[in-house]
């Protein structure tokens, strides 16, 4: 069962620093902040108070190392957007209730407007970026050409990573299963049912 940021035991804040966050501009985190190292390994460190200033922010995303610098209040969706210019991660309701900006955080879905970026360091960050490329389609990235599994393609990248990760845990889901994981994604042209073939046809395929 695929599991949301909220959900998460680790951290300082996710929805209720968030929201203290847009009431006063200017505030402090205590935050545990691993460093990762250029080979990618963790190192844990005390907790330390961070900002309201910019802070470096380390990241591991679709394998590489990235660090840029900003305020610890930075959502892990606006770092990967307006920081590293990856908009294949969408924003659409912005309070994690429609799913169009899930990543994958260590293999587990993630709402990506609810998480401070900082709690996502040290830890492996998949965008739909890092799922396949425009020359090199995964299987499932082609069934939802083949089955026409979207419209406007809003909710498009966020379905894949959903779909993806159930794929990784469950390569042949049945379909209640299929509609569990994608229960924390709303696609408002109500294309669901070619989502499900197309996922259905990528499983038969043996692909992800
Ligand atoms: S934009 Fe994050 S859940 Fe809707
Ligand atoms: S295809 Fe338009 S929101 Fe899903």
């Amino acid at each position: 069962m695929n599991k949301r940021a909220d959900d998460s035991p680790e951290g300082v804040s996710r929805r209720h620093f968030l929201k203290g966050a847009g009431a006063a501009a200017a505030v402090v985190t205590v935050a545990k902040i691993p460093s990762v190292t250029e080979a990618g390994q963790e190192v844990s460190d005390d907790p330390v108070i961070v900002g309201p200033g910019s802070i470096p922010i380390r990241l591991k995303i679709n394998g590489e190392i990235r660090e840029v610098e900003a305020p610890p209040s930075t959502t892990l969706l606006d770092l990967l957007r307006e920081h590293h210019a990856m908009t294949g991660t969408k924003r659409v309701c912005d309070r994690g209730s429609c799913g169009a900006c899930t990543v994958l955080l260590d293999g587990r879905t993630v709402d990506s407007c609810s998480m401070l970026a900082i709690d996502a360091m040290g830890r492996e960050i998949t965008t739909v970026e890092g799922i396949g490329t425009p020359e090199n389609l995964t299987d499932l990235q082609k069934a939802f050409v083949e089955k026409d599994a979207l419209q406007c393609g809003f909710c498009t990248p966020g379905m894949v990573v959903s779909c993806t990760a159930l794929l990784n845990q469950n390569p042949t889901p049945d379909r209640d299963q299929i509609r569990q994981g994608i229960a924390g994604n709303i696609c408002r042209c109500g294309t669901y049912q070619n989502i499900i073939e197309a996922v259905e046809h990528a499983s038969r395929k043996g692909g992800k």
